[in-house]
């Protein structure tokens, strides 16, 4: 019989990664590709995203955090925009149920309050009726941008400083992270980019410093549970060192 001392963690035994983020990137060039509008690969890429949340729940991982929308997102045509929200809130309907029924908890970050009224309406509803969901979080991150994120807890911390809520001898990195929109979510085990961009485009440059990286080939749309499962099982080989020897 194999002797597991009772402080290890199911996590640390078959190093589960507990967090995994996705940059979903690929979706207009999935479409051009094959001769469709762009806004056929965020539908399809819709379909992507219901199926990795499966399969990340098979997987047993903790965490799933899907980059969405960025800030600079914001920037592009107004149709295309018009219609990623449309898909944002007709998923959003989809996933309340669906969620529901899975136990899966959703959470959201960054500038919410930029989206339309409706979306905005829609992704509180779902936050607030899978609250208490324990099996799995899903976190998407929507008008998101990892600076204006750093400065929006920058801001903040002034504020209580000024406010004598806060010394500025006793703040750490801790406490700078209390003020990030993460703030309650551990950082990511496991960044996933698809359509090989070798970039982060503004996603979480804080939380990711000890991430390990994998850039995927495939467009988000083509991406499936096996191409989850590989990283998975690479991941589970990789040292992590943290500095350390
Ligand atoms: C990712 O796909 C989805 C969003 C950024 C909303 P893109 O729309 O960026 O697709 P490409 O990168 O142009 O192919
Ligand atoms: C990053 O993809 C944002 C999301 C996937 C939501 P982009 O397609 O916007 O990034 P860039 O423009 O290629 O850096
Ligand atoms: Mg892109």
């Amino acid at each position: 019989m194999i002797y597991i001392p009772l402080f290890y963690k199911r996590q640390d035994i078959i190093k589960t990664p507990q967090h995994i983020a996705i940059i979903m990137d690929g979706n207009g060039r999935w479409a051009t590709q094959k001769g469709l509008p762009r806004i056929m690969g965020h539908k399809a890429g819709a379909e992507t995203v219901e199926k990795i949340i499966e399969a990340a729940l098979e997987f047993g991982i903790d965490y799933l955090t899907l980059y969405a929308f960025s800030c600079e997102n914001w920037k592009r045509p107004k149709s295309e925009v018009d219609a990623l929200m449309n898909y944002l809130k007709t998923y959003l309907t989809k996933a309340n149920k669906e969620f529901n029924e899975k136990g899966i908890r959703l959470l959201a970050i960054g500038e919410l309050e930029l989206l339309p009224d409706k979306v905005a309406q829609r992704l509180s509803k779902t936050i607030e009726s899978t609250k208490n969901n324990l099996n799995m979080t899903v976190v998407l991150a929507l008008s998101y941008g990892s600076r204006q994120e750093i400065v929006r807890a920058a801001k903040s911390i002034a504020q209580e400083i000024k406010n004598g809520k806060i010394d500025i001898d006793n703040i750490d990195e801790n406490t700078f992270g209390n003020y990030l929109y993460t703030s309650k979510i551990p950082d990511p085990d496991i960044l996933i980019r698809t359509s090989y961009e070798l970039r982060l485009s503004n996603f979480l440059l804080w939380q990711l410093s000890y991430a390990e990286f994998y850039f995927s080939k495939k467009m988000w749309p083509d991406f499936n549970k096996e191409d989850l499962g590989e990283i998975i099982s690479d991941f589970q080989k990789r040292e992590r060192r943290y500095g350390d020897v």
